[in-house]
């Protein structure tokens, strides 16, 4: 079967990023082609683009770039995905997730894909598109809720290596070489899946509430019309961040006054509260009124932990929220709060045109 993309009319590449490291990635692959003389489109997928007038034919080359989210490709993305229309097994696609690469001493480390490239494969074939090729790229993880942003210097050196790798990655394409770089580490990927499933259906409904603004915030609204999917919104005079957030981090790292922090105290004290304690308190109580046997005990248990966890974290979000209003409270949660130190760096990602 011809694989080769040279022939393609029309190569459209469609994006989704928080912090340029996907879009980077798009970008060098339109470079590539570019040597070749063939023009790439780029879109970006958060900016609505019509279904409709995609256009898709068969001599049209697809091609995706995102970065991964809980070992999965994130919502948008698999939204986006979904809405394509079916083809005739003959337009090419290709998959490229950007992950969280990290590097230790002179050792580049790889992120984890989970099922990140698998489900927008599965997606893709569904419809009958031609997956030629997909591969991860460990571009310099962002996660910066977690870690602190990696020093320029690291980034600089795992952005170069990916450089590479994605213009060899857009050679194989060319030539018509099926890449499947992205099956390397199917067992590790599919023993991640359920975690992959648990973030997908949950956990990244709590992290959208892990964000707070103190009151370095000067109520520019950078944040709220840069976010990407319109999650955040002011209310009293300050960012709230709705369930849609993606926790993409852009709006941590453009917030040109440093005053996007993740509450690492306050959330620490909630999830336990939420997960642990207020489920366990209750079930003491129902085991002295009722005749609970252990097992259902148990079962009971995990089914308070997730059911009460969500309500709890809401809630507990909407206090915290108000309570940020007070000053003294606000210094609290800032001086809590590990991002808010400056040693926790900020990502400066690629710069994207
Ligand atoms: C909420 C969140 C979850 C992430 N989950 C993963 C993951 O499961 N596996 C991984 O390799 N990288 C993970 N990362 C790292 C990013 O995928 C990586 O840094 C990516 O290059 C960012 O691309 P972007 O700048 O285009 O957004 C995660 C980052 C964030 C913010
Ligand atoms: S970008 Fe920063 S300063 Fe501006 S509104 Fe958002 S949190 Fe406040
Ligand atoms: S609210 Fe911030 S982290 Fe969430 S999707 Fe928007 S820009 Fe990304």
């Amino acid at each position: 079967m011809d694989n080769s993309v040279q022939d393609a009319k029309s190569i459209k590449i469609y994006y989704f990023t928080g912090t340029g490291n996907a879009k980077k990635a798009a970008e060098w692959l339109k470079d590539s082609f570019a040597i070749d003389g063939q023009e790439a489109e780029l879109y970006n997928m958060a900016s609505r683009l019509s279904i409709e007038d995609m256009n898709v034919g068969e001599s049209t080359l697809l091609g995706f770039c995102y970065p991964t989210h809980g070992f999965n490709a994130p919502p948008i993305v698999l939204r986006f995905l979904w809405q394509l229309p079916k083809t005739n097994n003959k337009t090419k696609v290709f998959l490229l997730n950007t992950r969280a690469g990290m590097k230790m001493s002179k050792i580049f480390t790889p992120g984890i894909n989970g099922l990140a490239l698998i489900l927008p494969a599965i997606i893709l074939r569904m419809k009958a598109y031609r997956v030629v090729g997909y591969r991860p790229l460990d571009m310099p993880s962002n996660w910066i809720s977690v870690h602190p942003g990696l020093r320029q210097k690291v980034v600089k050196s795992i952005v170069k290596r990916c450089k590479y790798m994605t213009m060899r990655f857009a050679d194989k394409l060319k030539a018509g070489v099926q890449v499947n770089r992205g099956l390397y580490d199917l067992p590790i990927d599919i023993l991640i899946s359920p975690i992959a499933m648990g973030y997908y259906f949950y956990g990244r409904f709590m992290l959208s509430k892990t964000f707070i603004a103190t009151d370095a915030c000067n109520e520019c609204r950078i944040c709220e019309k840069e976010c990407p999917v319109d999650a955040i919104s002011m209310k009293n005079g300050m960012p709230y961040w709705s369930y849609n957030c993606e926790s993409c981090m852009h709006c941590m790292n453009a917030c040109p006054q440093r005053a996007i922090e993740t509450p690492h105290a306050y959330t620490a004290l909630v999830w336990w509260l939420a997960f642990s304690l207020l489920p366990l308190l209750i079930l003491k109580y129902a085991f002295q009124v009722s005749a609970f046997t252990e097992i259902q005990h148990e079962a009971i248990q995990k089914l308070l932990q997730f059911v009460l966890g969500g309500l709890i974290i809401f809630g507990a979000y909407k206090v915290l929220h108000t309570l940020m209003k007070f000053k003294a409270f606000n210094k609290l949660v800032a001086y809590t709060s590990l991002t808010h130190y400056k040693s926790w760096r900020r990502y400066k990602g690629p710069d994207v045109k």
